[in-house]
């Protein structure tokens, strides 16, 4: 993993936001993993900024959503495809019908999962998937205890979850979901570049299990260790549990040199 201490979140959301402007740059057709929650917000800001420049376009883009909670109605200001829209692609120009997202009200919610993880797969994975990470270590809706190769599945919230997401409900936790479709973490890994970006000191314990701790379901990020290429971007509060810190930002910074002087 390469990992980056920044200073602010304008800078996690600049250099986020790069690494999906070279992909693009490389093939203006290609898959995006979007993620919803707050973490990945400055990236989306930085993505629209650059668009409204001039300088990214999605058009010929297709993006995928890493998951959906259940039951909440089409119009739900927090569905996550409400959320995905609001915060980045109705702000940018993706073509009708290139932004997917599980279908959260499917009567059969099985086979919807089965249909969107083929779908993806069809697509060959996602270019570049930018991922959040719960207090808990989940990514996407993939919480502990869970298979580390799972594919798109119905799957429940972790109390902690729901806690958590609870902000998004008027602070109530019984208007949380229970459960959702969310791609699994097998789907997750197939995405050829992973960007995953974490602020705040109440995501210091799982961001030290992802990278830091074995690799185990009781942290489902920690199967990132065996990605080849994964950025985690993080602030200084989400960092402070590393041990290794001052290694990761010596390579972070080796690599920046190299780029500056052309080398890679
Ligand atoms: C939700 C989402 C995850 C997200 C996590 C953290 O549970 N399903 O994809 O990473 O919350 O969200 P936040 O970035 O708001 O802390």
């Amino acid at each position: 993993m390469e990992v980056a201490v920044l200073p602010d979140l304008e800078t996690i959301g600049r250099i986020g936001a790069s690494r999906i402007v070279q992909v693009l740059a490389d093939n203006p057709a290609a898959t995006i993993g979007l993620a919803t929650g707050s973490s990945p917000l400055p990236v989306y800001e930085n993505l629209v900024e650059q668009y409204r420049a001039g300088r990214v376009s999605f058009a010929a883009a297709q993006a995928y959503c890493l998951d959906e909670y259940v039951g909440l109605p089409n119009d739900h200001p927090e569905s996550y495809s409400n959320v995905i829209s609001r915060v980045f692609t109705s702000q940018v120009d993706f073509r009708p019908g290139a932004v997917h997202a599980p279908d959260g009200l499917a009567p059969d919610l099985v086979a919807a999962a089965a249909e969107y993880d083929a779908q993806i797969h069809a697509a060959g994975g996602a270019d570049i998937q930018l991922l959040g990470i719960g207090v808990d270590g989940h990514i996407g809706f993939n919480e502990p205890g869970g298979s580390l190769s799972s594919r798109t599945h119905l799957g429940f919230l972790a109390e902690q979850t729901r806690r958590d997401n609870a902000r998004f409900f008027g602070g109530d936790i019984d208007q949380v979901p229970t459960a959702c479709l969310t791609q699994g973490l097998g789907t997750i890994m197939e995405a050829h570049a992973l960007v995953l970006v974490a602020t705040g000191e109440n995501k210091a314990e799982a961001v030290r299990g992802m990278i830091e701790g074995p690799v185990s379901a009781y942290c489902p990020a920690s199967i990132l260790q065996f990605h080849n290429n994964v950025t985690v971007l993080l602030d200084e509060a989400a960092a402070a549990g590393l041990k290794m810190r001052h290694e990761y930002q010596a390579t972070w910074d080796g690599f920046r040199r190299l780029e500056q002087e052309n080398y890679v």
